[in-house]
C-alpha cells in the first residue's frame, strides 16, 4: 500500500493505492482560508497538520488493515506558500497562500532586477515565495529576524512527518530562488531577499526519498518501521505524474478554483515574457510549463453566489448545444491575472451587455471568458516552444458538458477525458510514493490512464469563435487604465 497526502488550499487529501495503483480509500480534513485584509490569503500551518490527523484518523476507522501495510507516502501540495520557521522550528506567523498578492510592489521590485527572469526563468509573480519574504522583512522586520527556516506547505508537513527539512524540484521552482534549467538553490537570488542556503531545506528530486516517518507516528496509525517519504511534487506535477502527463508533447487543462493548462516539456523552456510559468517536473530530468489562469470555476462560482443559484444550475441551464458566442464579453481578472498579463490590480468586467441580456447570457459569457482566457495562455505556451495537439480535462468544471464544448472549439483542440477515477494530486502524490519505496521505473508507473471520451471542436463555429477571441483579446488593454 502506499499513501498519497494533497494539501491543497480547501483541505487535506488522503488516498490510499495498492500496489496495482488501484484506489483503495481516501477520506479528507477540511481547512479554511482566512482573508483578513483585502488581497490577503492565510492559513496556520496546525491547521494543516490537524487537517491531515483528521483525514489519517479516518482512514484508521474505515481501512486500518490496509494502512498498516503502508510503505511509502508521496506529498502533493499548494505552491508558493511561505512558512516561517524560527531556529527552534516554532512558527513565527500564518502561512501567506499561492493566492496572496500583498506582496505586489515587493514582486515588481524583484522582478525589476533582470537576474531573477534570466536564472529562474519567470517572473516573479506576486503570489511567488521571494516576494512575500521581502514583504515580512519590509513590514514584520521582528518576524524576518527571528526567520532561520523557510518552508512550501508540504515540506513543513514533511518536517513533521519525518523531521527532515527537504523540498523538491517542482515546488521549489515556484519561490523565485530555483535556478530552474540548473535544478539548484540561487545564492545570488537568496541573497538579492536578505537570505541564504541556510535558511532552506536542501534538494531532492520528487522520486526520491527523503526521509522515514516518525516512530510516533508509524504506531499512532498502525504503520511499521521504516515507511519512506518521497520528495513529492507541488500540486499541478503531482496531478500530472496522476494525469501520466509526463511525455512532452501531452498536457491536461484543469478547471479547478483557479485554471492551469500544463504541458511536459523534456528540456526546460522559458517565456517570462508571455508570463508562462517554467518549472522543473517532479520526474528528474524533465520540466513542464503552465499558464495559470487565478479563477476558472472561481468565475462560474462568484455569478452563481451574486445570483444566488447553484452554480451547477447555471451551468444546468444552458443546455450542451453550442451556438456561435454573441452577447456580451466577461474578463475573468476578479483577483487580477497571471497568465498572460501578470496584473494583480486589475478586475473583471462585463462589456457589451443589452436590455436582452439574461441571466443564461451572463453564464455563457462567464464560460466563454474562462476558454478565451484558456486560449491567451495556449498562445503563451505555443510561442515558448510548445505545441499542442490534444489535452486532457480534469477538475470539478469539466462535469460541465456545454463548458469542455466551448472550451474544445476556443482552443480549436479535441479535449479527452479520462475514463472514471481521480487522477489529482492525491493520486499522483502515492504513485511518487511507490516509486521511491519500490525503486520502480517512474515512466512505467506514471501512465496515463484510459480515455473514455473526446469532445471534438465545433469547426463550423471556428471562425465565430476566432473573432470572439479577437474582441475579448482587444478589450484588456483597452479597460486597463480604468481600472488601475
Ligand atoms: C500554481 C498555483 C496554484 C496553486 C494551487 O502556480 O499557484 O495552482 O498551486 O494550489
Amino acid at each position: 500500500m502506499y499513501l498519497g497526502l494533497d494539501l491543497g488550499t480547501s483541505g487535506v487529501k488522503a488516498m490510499l493505492i495498492d500496489g496495482d495503483q488501484r484506489v483503495v480509500a481516501h477520506a479528507t480534513g477540511a481547512l479554511e482560508q482566512s482573508r483578513p485584509h483585502p488581497g490577503w490569503s492565510e492559513q496556520e500551518p496546525a491547521a494543516w497538520v490537524a487537517a491531515t490527523e483528521d483525514a489519517l484518523g479516518q482512514l484508521k476507522i474505515s481501512h486500518g488493515a490496509e494502512l498498516s501495510a503502508v510503505r511509502g507516502i508521496g506529498l502533493s501540495g499548494q505552491m508558493h506558500g511561505a512558512t516561517l520557521l524560527d531556529a527552534s522550528d516554532k512558527v513565527l506567523r500564518p502561512c501567506m497562500l499561492w493566492n496572496d498578492t500583498r506582496s505586489h510592489a515587493e514582486a515588481a521590485a524583484l522582478d525589476a532586477d533582470p537576474r531573477f527572469r534570466e536564472l529562474t526563468g519567470n517572473i516573479v509573480f506576486p503570489g511567488f515565495t521571494a516576494p512575500k519574504v521581502l514583504w515580512v522583512r519590509n513590514n514584520e522586520p521582528d518576524v524576518f529576524a527571528q526567520t532561520a527556516t523557510v518552508l512550501l506547505p508540504k515540506d513543513y508537513l514533511r518536517l513533521w512527518l519525518t523531521g527532515e527539512k527537504v523540498s523538491e524540484m517542482s515546488d521549489a521552482s515556484g519561490t523565485s530562488w530555483l535556478e530552474v534549467g540548473e535544478r539548484r538553490w540561487s545564492r545570488a537570488l537568496l541573497d538579492a531577499t536578505g537570505l541564504t542556503e541556510d535558511h532552506m531545506p536542501s534538494l531532492i528530486e520528487g522520486t526520491e526519498v527523503s526521509g522515514t516517518l516518525r516512530g510516533e507516528l508509524a504506531s499512532r496509525w498502525g504503520m511499521g518501521e521504516g515507511v519512506v517519504v518521497a520528495g513529492g511534487a507541488g500540486d499541478n506535477a503531482a496531478s500530472a505524474c496522476g494525469m501520466g502527463t509526463v511525455h512532452a508533447g501531452s498536457a491536461f487543462i484543469s478547471l479547478g478554483t483557479s485554471g492551469v493548462l500544463f504541458a511536459a516539456n523534456d528540456s526546460f523552456l522559458p517565456n517570462a515574457e508571455s508570463a508562462v510559468h517554467a518549472f522543473c517536473h517532479a520526474l528528474p530530468g524533465t520540466w513542464h510549463q503552465m499558464g495559470v489562469i487565478l479563477a476558472a470555476t472561481d468565475s462560474l462560482n462568484w455569478l452563481a453566489r451574486t445570483l444566488d443559484v447553484p452554480a451547477g444550475d447555471l451551468a444546468g441551464e444552458l443546455g450542451t448545444n453550442l451556438y456561435a458566442p454573441d452577447g456580451p464579453i466577461f474578463l475573468p481578472y476578479l483577483g487580477g491575472e497571471r497568465t498572460p498579463h501578470n496584473d494583480s490590480v486589475s478586475r473583471g468586467s462585463f462589456i457589451g451587455m443589452s436590455h436582452a441580456t439574461d441571466r443564461a447570457a451572463l453564464t455563457r459569457a462567464v464560460l466563454k471568458g474562462v476558454a478565451f482566457a484558456f486560449r491567451d495562455n495556449l498562445a503563451a505556451l505555443r510561442e515558448a516552444g510548445t505545441d499542442l495537439t490534444r489535452m486532457t480535462a480534469i477538475g470539478g468544471g469539466s462535469r460541465s458538458r456545454y463548458w469542455l464544448k466551448v472550451l474544445a472549439t476556443a482552443l480549436d483542440l479535441p479535449i479527452d477525458l479520462p475514463a472514471d477515477g481521480d487522477f489529482g494530486g492525491a493520486f499522483g502524490a502515492a504513485r511518487l510514493g511507490l516509486i521511491a519505496a519500490e525503486n520502480a521505473d517512474p515512466l512505467a508507473v506514471c501512465a496515463a490512464p484510459p480515455t473514455a471520451e473526446t469532445i471534438e471542436p465545433e469547426t463550423q463555429l471556428s471562425q465565430a469563435f476566432t473573432d470572439a477571441y479577437g474582441r475579448f483579446r482587444a478589450l484588456y488593454p483597452a479597460i486597463k487604465g480604468a481600472m488601475n
